[in-house]
């Protein structure tokens, strides 16, 4: 059985001390809520006094990005080794909006999961399609394009979690049914079987992201390949993040 992990994306959002209530708010919110792992991914600056805001506590610590080379002439980038420095054990990579906004492409973000996980990162990959390309029927292949690309660059699936972000659902209130996105989630799933083979491919936690709310957390959950989720909107409110949360330890308690 797989441990359900809800991993929050603050995105650009939070001053510091914005986000030491944020992060109480969590920790208060989520008290006697168990067999669930929860990851927040607050912006650079903050992740030093994140750590010490989660010290003791069962929240994990992610990045939002990260470079692929442990440092260099690379202005404006922070790397893995740097990351692991500042308390994070989770990097998000490949997230719809570094490739839209940023220009990052496959063979970029290839290099930076195998950077990730070799540094000793637990790497968030992001995967999906735009409305546009759902709608011509292109999601199977847009969605196996993205794995293959670090599928090629070796990358041991141990420290790999893939995230199924529908980039039509990003922000936009607009969630996959269950159904819709329960069907590309065993597709991933098939796709790591084919390449590590079926136990390992059983143990990688497939996340999915786009518009998760209290309110369809529990329906999204109670899939059998979808493993968590990779939340924005609703984890900059603790009470919405804690209440998805709840509904993920609920579905582990329920189903082990
Ligand atoms: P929303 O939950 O705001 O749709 O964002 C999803 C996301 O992009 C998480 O990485």
């Amino acid at each position: 059985m797989r441990t359900p992990l809800i991993a929050g994306n603050w995105k650009m959002h939070k001053t510091l001390a914005e986000a030491r209530e944020l992060v109480g708010g969590i920790r208060e919110g989520i008290k006697g809520i168990g067999g669930v792992e929860v990851v927040i991914c607050p912006p650079f600056h903050h992740l030093f006094a994140m750590a010490k805001a989660i010290d003791d506590s069962p929240v994990m610590l992610g990045a939002q990005n990260a470079h692929y080379e442990a440092q260099g002439a690379f202005t404006g980038e922070v790397s893995v080794p740097m990351l692991k420095d500042a308390g994070c054990t989770h990097v998000i990579l490949g997230h719809s909006e570094r490739r839209q906004y940023f220009a990052e492409d496959g063979p970029l973000l290839a290099k930076k999961v195998r950077a990730a996980v070799a540094g000793g990162l637990n790497a968030i990959f992001c995967v999906g399609e735009t409305l546009q390309e759902r709608e011509a029927d292109r999601t199977r292949r847009i969605v196996e394009r993205h794995i293959s690309d670090v599928i090629k660059a070796d990358v041991p699936a141990e420290r790999l979690i893939i995230a199924y972000e529908p980039v039509w659902a990003i922000g936009t209130g607009r969630t996959a049914t269950p159904d819709q996105a329960q069907e590309v989630h065993a597709f991933v799933r098939a796709m790591l079987a084919s390449t590590y083979g079926q136990p390992t491919a059983e143990a990688v936690r497939i996340l999915y992201g786009g518009s998760v709310k209290p309110g369809n957390a529990a329906d999204l959950l109670a899939q059998p390949d979808i493993d968590g989720a990779l939340v924005g909107g609703a984890c900059l409110v603790p009470a919405d993040f804690a209440a998805i949360i709840k509904a993920a330890g609920t579905w582990a308690a329920v189903s082990s």
